[in-house]
This record gives structure tokens, sequence and C-alpha cells, in this order.
């Protein structure tokens, strides 16, 4: 074993360079948002969760690199994507080629419109690989196979024996290096798997249980399929935050991201945006992930007079993070003054903005607390949000 193969045990290539014609979107598949997250991104977050993947190589189509990069925001670095060919098999020449630099020992081949590879899939056929051996995850064909042609059935073929092909395959990389460069070489360069290409020189390739929910996104329905197999495995949970600020001397007040004329100010150590600290803090809330002091403390100089748009941006990240999503939010403002009525759909549409959700989501309600109180009596201005989120039930 050579220095670099010690380094890196076990590699995964994400073919993500093909156009999608069959699936009917105006943008190749792999892009499609299901439940509001690239198919892309889903499919590197289950590949970045294994403990048996030490580095994910992603192809893309030199036209896709903005999708790319809107796609892959915010989740754990990726090396940077490899441009693809013309054929699937030509992409993962390409990424093998790219990968020589670490030559891993071990190489997985995934399609990335198979977003829902499972982390017991990914250690099975890693460990089905052997020396000069492939991995394949296979399923047996349960319903009966017929010839057609035309509108006409012909004959019975028998389905023993035979086996639908998933992906990732797996190989040890030098061999499936060797076999794709040979196969380019003579002209074999349509093959659909990677098996095809392994066994084309007499290698072989062990059969390892594939997953029917590890479906490949290939025509319009099968959209429709996979945000309800989503949707069946999301919970919803809810997030309260509660925020205070005093007013202090100035001539504006910052609520819900919109600055508003004023006779006072809102002391804080940011813009005291008491409305977006309360939002951001039910969002931590629901996520159970610490509140906004733990994620940006007020000791620290660096968040000094920040525009509080900062923090809930974070928050949002985080929730993205773990492949959740906003399902609505609702904040109260509770003060005797400024009035909040006339800046109402202007804080709804800035939150909408910020969060990226539609406005029709989120609810900006003020009240008084007739004059009871420090609200009352006008020495602060205090908020509630809640919020509802989506999150992988797993987690
Ligand atoms: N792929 C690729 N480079 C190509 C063709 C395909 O990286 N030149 C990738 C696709 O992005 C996909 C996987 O290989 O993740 C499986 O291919 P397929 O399902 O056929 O995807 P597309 O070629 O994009 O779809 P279509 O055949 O409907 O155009
Ligand atoms: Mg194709």
């Amino acid at each position: 074993m050579n220095e670099t193969s010690a380094q890196i045990g076990t590699a995964a290539i994400l073919l993500a360079a093909g156009r999608g014609e069959r699936s009917g979107h105006s943008r190749p598949k792999q892009y499609v948002e299901l439940c509001g997250e690239p198919v892309l991104r889903r499919t590197i977050r289950a590949f970045q969760a294994s403990p048996v993947i030490d580095l994910i190589q992603v192809v893309i189509h030199p036209d896709d690199a903005e999708l790319y990069d809107a796609a892959v925001a915010g989740l754990p670095a990726l090396p940077a994507p490899v441009p693809g060919s013309e054929t699937r098999q030509g992409s993962v020449l390409q990424a093998l080629e790219a990968l020589q630099p670490v030559s891993p020992q071990t190489v997985l081949i995934h399609d990335a419109a198979r977003p829902f590879v499972s982390g017991e899939l990914l250690e099975r056929v890693a460990a089905g690989v052997g020396p000069g051996q492939g991995a394949s995850p296979a399923i047996a064909v349960t319903d009966t196979l017929r010839r057609g042609v035309g509108e006409l059935l012909t004959d019975t073929v028998p389905r023993e024996q035979l086996f639908t092909m998933q992906t990732p395959q797996a190989f040890p990389y030098r061999d499936i290096l060797e076999a794709h460069r040979k196969a380019a070489q003579i002209g074999q360069d349509h093959l659909t798997d990677d098996a095809a290409v392994f066994q084309l020189f007499g290698q072989k390739v062990s059969r390892v249980a594939g997953e029917r929910g590890n479906m490949k996104l290939t025509r319009p329905e099968d959209f429709a399929y996979a945000e309800r197999m989503i949707a069946t495995t999301m919970e919803t949970r809810t997030g309260q935050g509660f925020d205070v600020h005093a007013f202090g001397s100035g001539d504006a007040v910052w609520l819900c991201g919109v600055q508003i004329p004023f006779e006072r100010n809102l002391k804080g150590h940011s813009d005291a945006d008491v409305g977006l600290h309360a939002l951001t803090d039910a969002i931590f809330g629901a996520l159970a992930d610490g509140d906004i002091g733990s994620h940006f403390p007020p000791s620290d100089p660096q968040w000094k007079g920040t525009a509080s748009d900062v923090f809930l941006r974070h928050a949002m990240e985080r929730l993205a993070q773990r492949g959740g999503r906003l399902i609505n939010l609702d904040v109260t403002l509770v003060c005797e003054a400024p009035k909040i009525g006339p800046y109402r759909d202007k804080m709804r549409s800035r939150i909408a903005e910020i969060c990226d959700v539609d406005v029709g989501r989120v609810a900006v309600k003020a009240t008084t607390s007739e004059r009871l109180g420090f609200t009352g009596r006008g020495e602060g201005i205090a908020a509630m949000a809640a919020v509802t989120v989506a999150l992988p039930a797993e987690q």
C-alpha cells in the first residue's frame, strides 16, 4: 500500500452531469427541489453522514455551476466539482481520472438522481468489494416479464436469475479506472452502469441487497412519489421565542427587519430588533439547538451593532443543514407605540425575504398591554414568536 492510498480509503463519485431529459422538468432533475431541497443536496447529505465515505467527488455539467453552488450552500466543504461528459460512462471516467492524486483504495459510484440511498446500503456495498471484485446492489425481479412488439405482448421471459441494478456500485479504484480507460479505447462507451464496464474485461461483481426505496428519479411521476416518501419521513416540530428590549434615546427603532421613525430607539448590543430576535430563538427552539445568546454571545464584540437579519439567516441555515424547512412563523409585538399596523406588510415581506419563504407563511401581529406593565408604561418592547418546521424524523 503506498502512502496516498493509506490516506484515503473510500471515495464516492456522485454523478450529476446528466440533462434529465425524461424528467419533464425545465432544469436538470438533480437540481429539482423535493420538499424544498434539491435532489443533489439530499444525495450529498446521505454520503456526508456515512462513516464509510472519506471523500465525495461530484461530477456536474459545465453549464450548471450556479445551480450546483446554490445546491451545496452551507454543506460541509466538498472538493471542486469535476466537469462531466456526454455520456454517463464518460462522466464516470472524468471523475476517476480526477481522483488520481488521492488514489483511494475503493470507489463507490452513485447516481445523484438516487437521493434515498441509506447509510446501511453504503456500508453493505463498501463491504462487498474485494481484491479484483466489485459489488452492486440488486433487486430480484418480482413482476412477470413479457416481451412486446408495438402494442402487442409476445413471449414471457423467465424472471429467475434476473435482477434490476442500482447504485452505488463499488470497486477497487485502480481496477475500475483501468476498465473504464480500456472500454473507452475500444469504443464501448454507452454502457449504462459501471458493473457492465468492470465485467467487460472478465472481472467479477458480487450482488448485495438493494433497497426498493433507493429509486432513481427518472420520469415526471417519480418526483411526486418521492415527495410523498419524504413527507412520511418528516415530523413537525414547533419552537417559541421571547425577547425584550428597553427604549433608549434615539429617533428610530428596528422591528422585524424594518426601520420605523420614532421618538426613541431600542437599546441593545446589536440593532436590538426584538421581533427578529424572538423569531430567531423560535427557530433554534424548534431545532433544540441552543439560543441566540449561545450562537452569538453578547460578550463578543463582533456582533456589536449587527443587523439582526444575520442572526435569522444563521438560524435558517442551521435548519437547512438538518434537512428541514420552515412551515410557518408567527410574531407578536407588544408595545403601546410605535403603531405597527402601517408597517405590518413591509415586515412580513422582509421576513419572507430573509427566510426565503412565501409571505403567506409569515404572520406579524401587534398588541398593546393595556398600559399595564413595562410595555404599558412605554419602557420597552416585548416580542413573542412561534414557528413550525418540518424535520427528517431520524434526528
Ligand atoms: N449522468 C452524468 N453524465 C451524463 C449522463 C448522466 O453524470 N452524461 C448522471 C445523471 O446526472 C444521473 C445518473 O448519471 O444522476 C443516471 O443517469 P440518468 O438517470 O440517465 O440521468 P440523465 O441522463 O440526466 O437523464 P435522462 O437520461 O432522462 O436525460
Ligand atoms: Mg441518461
